[in-house]
């Protein structure tokens, strides 16, 4: 059969997987995966959660063990959220340093050392009774508002907690305006100038979180939309990532991952600081529900949409598969 190009054949570079490893693009590696874990203040026994199978609130105790073995899988890091016993309007847990969360990174420093980073997601809507990110006000028409600037005091309290408890990065997630440059202030007040700011740059106000709300116990009613971003917009990343690089943010997330496809990859192609990406709760319950239905072949999803977030541009990846993806890749 003798058609036009017949001499140009791309099947030639896909023939044996020895070919298709020497000519891939993208590759996985487990020291680009953070595994995100939850740990629950006064819990007797891992407690699993329902929306996320295979994910566990954890007691300090299992904590520890599931920090040693993310050092012994090689990832990169743990971001850790706290679930407080108590919640308040500000979000006090948050700021004390023996509350569940600065407790855990202790705990988890003290194990890992600096073989693996112990990362602290610095928000307060696991601590706030209301559930909101940040600390509530009153607008000058009178409507109930979650204060920015009153909120960028306790975050910049939270991360000099978290950093005196050990944390070698900070995760500022709330999307309040100003915050990455006010935690950096605070921590390099602090002395605690090696800290790393790991910034949620780009956050969408998306429904992909339903399960983490389960997670972390939250009480939010309503929704985030006057503070995340409307997940319609891109050119509003772009304005939100370089304000937070001109703030001192150390790396840049893109956040959720695989429905942001095309924000992660004109971000990563605008900054030139790492750049990050969330595969969140509800991906992460997508593939378990369709996996555990006999609909997808779970691990090939696992490592395909994971090679799909770095083939846009992220070199490191916040994934409940962390550890799995680890061994799978291993
Ligand atoms: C806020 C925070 C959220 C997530 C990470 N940090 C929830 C939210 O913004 O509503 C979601 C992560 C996930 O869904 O896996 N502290």
């Amino acid at each position: 059969m003798d058609w036009d190009g017949s001499r140009v054949r791309p099947r030639r570079l896909r023939t044996t997987p020895a070919v298709r490893r020497l000519v891939r693009e993208t590759r996985l590696h487990p020291a680009q995966l953070i595994l995100p874990v939850f740990v629950v203040e006064n819990l007797e026994a891992p407690r699993p959660i329902g929306s996320m199978p295979g994910v566990v609130q954890h007691t300090l105790t299992s904590l520890a063990q599931t920090a040693r073995e993310a050092v012994a899988a090689g990832i990169g890091g743990v971001m850790i959220f706290g679930v407080p016993a108590t919640k308040d309007a500000v979000g006090s847990g948050g700021t004390d340093p023996d509350g569940i969360l600065n407790a855990a990174v202790g705990v988890v420093r003290e194990e890992v050392g600096d073989d693996t980073l112990v990362m602290a997601d610095l928000c307060l809507d696991e601590f706030t009774d209301h559930g909101h990110c940040g600390v509530l006000g009153t607008d000058a028409s009178g409507r109930t508002v979650v204060d920015n600037d009153a909120t960028l005091e306790r975050y910049a309290a939270m991360a000099v907690a978290q950093a005196r408890a050990g944390a070698h990065v900070v995760g500022p997630s709330g999307m309040m305006d100003g915050q990455v440059g006010v935690v950096r202030d605070a921590l390099d007040e602090a002395g605690h100038d090696d800290v790393i700011v790991l910034a949620y740059a780009a956050k969408y106000a998306s429904a992909y979180y339903g399960p983490f709300r389960e997670a972390v116990d939250s009480s939010l009613t309503g929704d985030r939309m006057s503070y995340q971003q409307d997940p319609a917009n891109l050119r509003e990343s772009l304005r939100e990532v370089a304000l937070d690089v001109e703030q001192g943010a150390d790396i840049v997330m893109v956040k959720p991952a695989l429905p942001y496809l095309d924000v992660l990859a004109e971000v990563a192609a605008t900054v030139d600081v790492p750049v990050s990406a969330y595969q969140v709760s509800g991906e992460y319950a997508q593939i378990e529900a369709a996996a555990a239905n006999g609909w997808i072949d779970r691990d090939r999803v696992v490592l395909e949409s994971l090679t799909s977030i770095t083939r846009a541009g992220a070199g490191s990846i916040l994934t409940y598969y962390a550890l799995h993806a680890a061994r799978l890749l291993g």
